[in-house]
This record gives C-alpha cells, sequence and structure tokens, in this order.
C-alpha cells in the first residue's frame, strides 16, 4: 500500500535541501516531490533523464543527494550511478523504483548506490536521505583527513629526501675540503719541520722542532681520519664493496669483536642513493653492534639474488626490544634507526630489523635489483 496519506508538516518547519531527481514520468516526480515535504523537506529540486543533462546538473551545482528511478528510456539507475560516482564518490545515491527484485537492488548497491526504495513506498525516504547525508559528511570528512595526511606524509619525505642529499652533500665536500686543503697544507707544514730538524740538528731549538713535527704529524692524522669518516672517497670512486671494506678495516680492533664481510668477488656499481643508503645503514648498523650488543661477532653480507640486492649486518649479541627502542626514538631519543629506515626507503628499498632480547640482531636492507652484482 503507498504510504501517502500523511500530512506535510507546516512549511515553515521544512528543511530545504538540494535534490538531483532522476525521473523521466513528471507524475512519479510529484508524487516523490510529495513524499519529500511530508517527509520535513523543502526540495530545490533539478530532474534529469539522461547523460547530458546529468553531466550539466552535476557541474552548475553542489546537491545534497540524489535520488534515481532505476529504468528510464535511454538512460538507467545504474549508468546515472556510474556517472554520480565519478563525480563525487561521496554524493549520497538512493535508487527509487519500481519493485525490481532483490537481486537486481543488490547488484545496484554493490556498484555503490546507498539505498533502494520502492516507489510509492516512501515512510523510510526521510530517515534514508537523512542518513546518507550524515555518512557523506563523514566520509568526505575522512576522504579528506586522509589526504592531507597523504600530503602531509609527501611533504615530509620530500624535506627528508632533501635534507639527506644536502647531507651527503655536505660531507663530501667538506671530507674533501679536509683531505686536499687543510690536508695538503699539513703536509707541506710537516716537510718543512721536518728539513727544519734537519738545519737545527745539535742547535738548542731541536726539541722544540721535533715537538712541532710531531704536532703537524698527529694532526695531519686526525683530520685524514676526520675526511674518511665523513665520507670515505671509496664510496664515490670505488663503489660500496670497497668503502664496506675500508669501514670494517677502520672499526675493526684485536680486542673487540669479529667483524666478517662477505662481498661479491667481483661487484658492479649500483645506483648511487642505494650505495650511499646501504653504506649509512652499514655504518650505523655496524656502530650499534659495537655500542651496544657486547658480540663476540657482526657479519656484514652484500647478496644478490631473485631481482633483489641485500644488505645484512647480523650481531650475535644481547639483541634488544625493537618495538620499545622505536617508541624512544619517535619521542627524540635516538635518530639511529629513524635515519635507516629513512634512507632505505626513499632509496626505494625496505628495512627489515630483527632484533630480541638476548637472540642478536639483524638489520636487513633490502632493494629491487635491475643491474645485478656481476662476476660472483
Ligand atoms: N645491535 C644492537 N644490539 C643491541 N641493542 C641495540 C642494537 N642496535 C640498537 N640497539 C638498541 O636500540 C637503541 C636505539 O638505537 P639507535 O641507533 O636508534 O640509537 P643510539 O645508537 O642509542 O643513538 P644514535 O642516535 O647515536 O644512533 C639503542 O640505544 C640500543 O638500546
Ligand atoms: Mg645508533
Amino acid at each position: 500500500m503507498p504510504d501517502t496519506a500523511e500530512q506535510a508538516p507546516p512549511l515553515a518547519a521544512l528543511r530545504p535541501i538540494d535534490i538531483l531527481i532522476v525521473e523521466d514520468s513528471p507524475d512519479a516526480l510529484d508524487l516523490l516531490l510529495l513524499a519529500l515535504r511530508r517527509a520535513g523537506y523543502a526540495p530545490n529540486h533539478r530532474r534529469v533523464e539522461d547523460a547530458e543533462d546529468m553531466a550539466r546538473a552535476l557541474r552548475e551545482h553542489a546537491w545534497a543527494v540524489v535520488l534515481s528511478d532505476y529504468t528510464l528510456p535511454g538512460y538507467s539507475g545504474l549508468l546515472a550511478l556510474r556517472q554520480v560516482r565519478e563525480f563525487d564518490p561521496d554524493m549520497p545515491f538512493i535508487i527509487v523504483s519500481g519493485n525490481i527484485g532483490e537481486d537486481v537492488a543488490v547488484a545496484a548497491m554493490k556498484a555503490g548506490a546507498h539505498d533502494y526504495l520502492i516507489k510509492g513506498h516512501y515512510a523510510r525516504l526521510g530517515a534514508a536521505i537523512e542518513r546518507e547525508v550524515k555518512e557523506a559528511g563523514i566520509r568526505r570528512a575522512r576522504r579528506k583527513g586522509e589526504r592531507e595526511l597523504h600530503e602531509a606524509r609527501l611533504r615530509l619525505q620530500a624535506l627528508s629526501n632533501r635534507m639527506l642529499q644536502v647531507q651527503e652533500t655536505e660531507r663530501r665536500h667538506i671530507a674533501r675540503e679536509l683531505h686536499d686543503e687543510i690536508g695538503q697544507s699539513l703536509t707541506a707544514m710537516k716537510l718543512n719541520l721536518d728539513a727544519l730538524q734537519r738545519r737545527l740538528a745539535g742547535h738548542a731549538a731541536l726539541p722544540l722542532a721535533v715537538e712541532a713535527t710531531d704536532i703537524a704529524e698527529g694532526l695531519l692524522e686526525q683530520v685524514r681520519a676526520l675526511s674518511l669518516d665523513l665520507r670515505p672517497p671509496q664510496l664515490d670512486d670505488l663503489g660500496l664493496a670497497a668503502a664496506l671494506s675500508w669501514l670494517v678495516k677502520r672499526h675493526g680492533r684485536p680486542e673487540g669483536p669479529a667483524i666478517v664481510l662477505d662481498t661479491p668477488e667481483h661487484p658492479s656499481r649500483l645506483d648511487a642513493q642505494i650505495e650511499t643508503a646501504c653504506f649509512r645503514v652499514a655504518q650505523e648498523a655496524l656502530t650499534n653492534a659495537l655500542r651496544h650488543a657486547g658480540a663476540g661477532e657482526i657479519r656484514i653480507d652484500l647478496r644478490q639474488g631473485d631481482g633483489r640486492f641485500e644488505l645484512q649486518v647480523r650481531d650475535n649479541g644481547c639483541g634488544f626490544d625493537l618495538a620499545a627502542a622505536q617508541n624512544r626514538a619517535l619521542q627524540g631519543g635516538s635518530l639511529g634507526l629513524i635515519g635507516m629506515g629513512e634512507r632505505v626507503l626513499l632509496a626505494g628499498g625496505t628495512l627489515h630489523i630483527d632484533a630480541r632480547p638476548g637472540a642478536g640482531t639483524a638489520v636487513i636492507a633490502s632493494f629491487p635489483s635491475p643491474s645485478p652484482y656481476s662476476g660472483d
């Protein structure tokens, strides 16, 4: 039984609403408008009956809801639904149709319609519109939040990428400056002091010259070490494996843990950003293992296979609670773990840290590898 017998609320109490109605029959439209008024709405409506009308209506006005017949000559509820969803996936779309059968209604809902009413049976109309308009608001707010979050993430990533690039360029520059300019001046000074020592043989000022030579030598060594620590030239000139080999020698101590490096015999060069990321990860993971793990052995491996390139740094030390350490790091406690993840991500790879208290630590950086290591 069509439920049209209720009285409409007084005009002043009606809530204005912008409604787009897909309907070919003027009589059906009148009944629908009447039902809307009875449901408490003062509809500002436009009727469309083909795709062209629909496109124009969507362009020209912001509609709160679309009420759509299911079958129309030359157009259909499903076509209208597709058009509306392409224009605004959050716009509420309610099918109002003659009895179209359950499977058709289910298919329409699957295609994105929000509700389905049978023509003439409008008891649920007001509640359906109210609910769908409210939910559309929630969906839009959520989508906006997601978009803003995504944009913020992109901005942060661009910033972090730029910061890491600038940091590497600065390090390369300072390392060269230290090595070439300051290092060479100190070498010249040391040579002069050597010559001075020879001329001062037997003179009372000789011990002063010897001391000055020792100081110059010490300085020269410190400057060289500082320059290499900032960015070893092997990384630019010879590649990752050579730079790792230098790193291992730099940190190896007879009294410290064994540091074992395993790289392919004749490695070919990788993308510069990946090589730098891997080197910095190895540097941080090795420093962490030496500082925190109390390990007997640390292994650094470069692996290639199945279209992937992998750097692994493993120690057999005390391990740690990764989640707790990451929490501390996010509160500004430390930078190492965050920095490793960021570098690998920006170079197009993934970082996996396997750590448990008492079970050692493995840091694995993995990259897709179109240009494999050769000759191994
Ligand atoms: N290989 C490891 N073995 C044991 N504990 C580790 C290891 N690597 C990291 N940790 C633990 O995780 C914490 C966080 O490491 P992270 O590198 O972020 O900071 P950090 O080394 O303390 O400081 P920095 O900011 O100088 O790197 C460390 O303080 C340590 O407790
Ligand atoms: Mg660290």
